[in-house]
């Protein structure tokens, strides 16, 4: 039997490239999102490309984030968590409607759907969980941190979860992926140097997550040592950077 990957977030570029990744090593995959129409344009390519069973299930991680559990003929080996949104720092500052969509998007939501997640995978005794957080969770820029915070807590829900669910056989994976060529970022100036492509992502991550067994990983591995400087700016200078 196929083992078989649950993508929550399966209509984005970075979801639709880890379902590439796991339908090329011959799992089924279930592409979890609101927009039914996108979700389907991707399963479609899946069959046709992979020759791979895939099924699409709604989702949507504001609204019973764990409603998704329910449309599950089996429980899946794997569960990616690829939801986010990046929203607009400065309407967020202005607006505590955007702000909470931020916080709760990227990471009340996915926090409630994968401990439920990972509550079921501990009963059964296995299975791999995988969150996608940022390198903006590492430390919080004047820019971005209503985004940067609550991939801050997303990542350390992740490592508090991963701790606990080591002992009951659950693997728990926290991606950091760097700059990315999305929808996402799409109009942004990336610099080449460190700015992966979707499929890259896709690689890294079922590389990690089902052959290497990694705890944390950024896609581009000079962006932990990018972040190690940042982290260690000391606040008096830091406060005074506009980035
Ligand atoms: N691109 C980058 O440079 C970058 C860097 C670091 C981390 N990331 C992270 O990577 C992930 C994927 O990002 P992306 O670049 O591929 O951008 P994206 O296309 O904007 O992906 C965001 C995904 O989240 C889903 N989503 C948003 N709100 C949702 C909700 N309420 N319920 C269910 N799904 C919801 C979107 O679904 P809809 O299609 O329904 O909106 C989409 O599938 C995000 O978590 C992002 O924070 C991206």
């Amino acid at each position: 039997m196929p083992r078989t990957v649950l993508v929550l977030g399966g209509s984005s570029d970075i979801g639709f490239a880890i379902a590439r990744a796991y339908a090329g090593h011959g799992w089924s995959v279930i592409l979890a999102g609101r927009s039914e129409k996108d979700l389907a344009r991707n399963r479609d390519d899946l069959v046709t490309r992979f020759g791979t069973s895939a099924r699409t299930v709604p989702f949507d991680v504001l609204a019973d984030p764990l409603r998704v559990l329910e449309g599950l003929a089996e429980f899946p080996d794997t569960v990616v968590c690829v939801v986010g949104l990046l929203g607009d720092q400065q309407s967020a500052q202005a607006d505590p409607g955007h702000a909470a969509s931020i916080l709760r998007t990227n990471f009340e939501g996915p926090a409630l759907v994968l401990g439920e997640i990972a509550n079921r995978m501990m009963e059964r005794g296995f299975g791999t969980i995988v969150g996608i957080s940022s390198v903006a969770g590492d430390r919080g820029r004047a820019s971005n941190y209503v985004y940067g915070s609550a991939k801050a807590g997303f990542s350390a829900f992740l490592s508090g979860l991963r701790a606990r669910a080591s002992h009951r056989g659950v693997h728990v994976l926290t991606v950091k992926p760097g700059f990315v060529r999305t929808a996402m970022t799409a109009g942004m100036k990336l610099p080449p140097a460190v700015t992966a492509e979707p499929d890259e992502v896709g690689r890294a991550v079922y590389r990690a997550a089902e052959t290497t067994r990694r705890n944390v990983i950024y896609v581009r591995p000079v962006w932990r040592l990018i972040m190690l400087i940042i982290a260690h700016i000391p606040e008096r200078i830091f406060k005074r950077l506009r980035f």
